[in-house]
């Protein structure tokens, strides 16, 4: 089905519908200007070349009308996030109501525990894979502490098998079935940042439902990559960054959604702030707490419009080029890496993702056996932006919109030699 060829690579760049996309983007260079192969889209998107008109815009605007700009900029600062909305309900498969732009992701995480996360004596635990994100692990052990918890009593992992990598569904079922009076709620990365796995959301929040859990996913590494379907899940609440597949720039929002059975609640509770609260009445100031009806009623200040020009930059190459065509091309291009990679034949070799697309995104982690740190370091002299895990596992993630199977190809051969030397 592939070839392991440079002219093959180049042929599919030629035929690829997306390949307008690539200079959509700046690409870092090395020192004698030629394009570096960045294949770390999984921790820092790169920039598009609109970001600074956008971001042009609102200065311009600011420097024109001062505080005016929050009703007469061109895209006037009040209603700022909503010109994100439909973009974002797009990419993780919500209605518009379901989701925001707003905080960041540890600060959503917490706010949607708040909502979600309300421990009884009987029913208190919380289920997160077991290599979860750190910040994941100690939003959620604080939580527990919070509400006097011991995270050693409250905090349960779901771990892969003794010599395996990934997390098996069953194994959940397992804990559920066990445990499940137990838990209050399954906190799960959709797709783990360290093995690339991607979970089986809706059997995931089915499975929590069945047992009277609430369900929620950090989408940190699934948002703009996988096509997460949130609102079919039926998933309660989803937090993510925009700063990885989404190329909002460094440190930009997060995303958060709330499913829409929640969304008109007024009763949940929640932490607050006027950015949540109806916007006819939000200036008149003094009134009780009225919650917008969905997720933007979990927002709390005015957001940061600068971060969110970028963002909005970024959203509208996503709409251009189409979420169905993105992960069209990322399947091929990610099995294209994995055919190389198997190509080379080594037993040094181990790709730990799951080898069934449906189960990753674009991300492969390749655990290079009887390797360290300095691999990493020869792959970036020659001229490889990726990321290491400690102890042996090289994260690459070629971005549909920006990365070719050239860059796919040359990653390949840049590894092979480095492997050798
Ligand atoms: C899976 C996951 N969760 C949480 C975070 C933390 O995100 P933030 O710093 O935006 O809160 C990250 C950051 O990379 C992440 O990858």
């Amino acid at each position: 089905m592939f070839q392991n060829s440079l002219e093959y690579a180049k042929n599919q760049d030629t035929n690829d519908p997306l390949r307008s996309f690539r200079n959509q983007f700046h690409l870092p260079q090395d020192s004698n200007g030629d394009p570096l192969v960045y294949l770390c889209g999984n921790s820092l998107g790169l920039q598009p070349k609109t970001t600074s008109e956008y971001i042009a815009e609102v200065l311009d605007d600011w420097a024109r009308l001062g505080v005016e700009g929050h009703t007469q900029a061109r895209h006037p600062w009040l209603p700022y996030h909503e010109f994100l909305t439909e973009n974002m309900a797009a990419i993780v498969g919500a209605k518009p109501s379901e989701v925001v732009v707003m905080n960041t992701l540890t600060t959503n995480l917490h706010l949607m525990m708040v909502s979600f996360y309300r421990p009884t004596k009987k029913k208190f635990k919380i289920v997160v894979e077991s290599d979860t994100f750190p910040s994941d692990k100690y939003a959620v052990e604080s939580q527990l502490r919070f509400h006097g918890i011991d995270p050693k009593d409250g905090l349960v992992l779901w771990k892969p098998r003794e010599g395996e990598e990934l997390c098996r569904f069953e194994d959940l079922e397992k804990i559920m079935e066990e445990q499940g009076e137990q838990i209050a709620l399954l906190m799960i990365g959709s797709t783990n940042y360290y093995t690339g796995q991607s979970f089986p959301l809706k059997r995931i929040t089915e499975l929590g439902h069945r047992h009277q859990a609430k369900v929620g996913f950090d989408l940190a590494h699934g948002a703009g990559n996988i096509q997460p379907d949130l609102h079919n899940t039926g998933a309660d609440f989803a937090v993510w960054c925009t700063y990885k597949y989404l190329n909002g720039g460094p440190g930009s929002l997060g995303g958060c959604f709330v499913h829409q059975r929640h969304g008109s609640t007024r009763h949940l509770v929640r932490f607050a702030g006027w950015w949540g609260h109806n916007k006819d009445t939000r200036f008149n100031m003094r009134h009780e707490f009225d919650p917008l009806p969905g997720a933007e009623g979990w927002q709390l200040s005015n957001p940061p419009i600068l971060s969110m020009a970028a963002i909005r930059a970024s959203f509208d190459i996503f709409a251009q080029a189409g979420f169905e065509n993105i992960r069209k091309k990322s399947v091929r291009l990610t099995g294209y890496l994995e055919f190389l990679l198997d190509e080379m034949n080594l037993s040094q070799i181990n790709v730990i993702t799951p080898r069934n697309p449906e189960e990753r995104g674009c991300q492969l982690s390749i655990q290079v056996k009887n390797s360290d740190r300095e691999l990493h370091k020869k792959l970036t002299q020659a001229g490889v932006i990726s990321d290491w895990r400690e102890p042996d596992v090289i994260r690459v993630a070629p971005a549909p919109l920006y990365n070719s199977f050239e860059d796919v190809f040359l990653f390949a051969q840049k590894l092979k030699t480095c492997l050798k030397n």
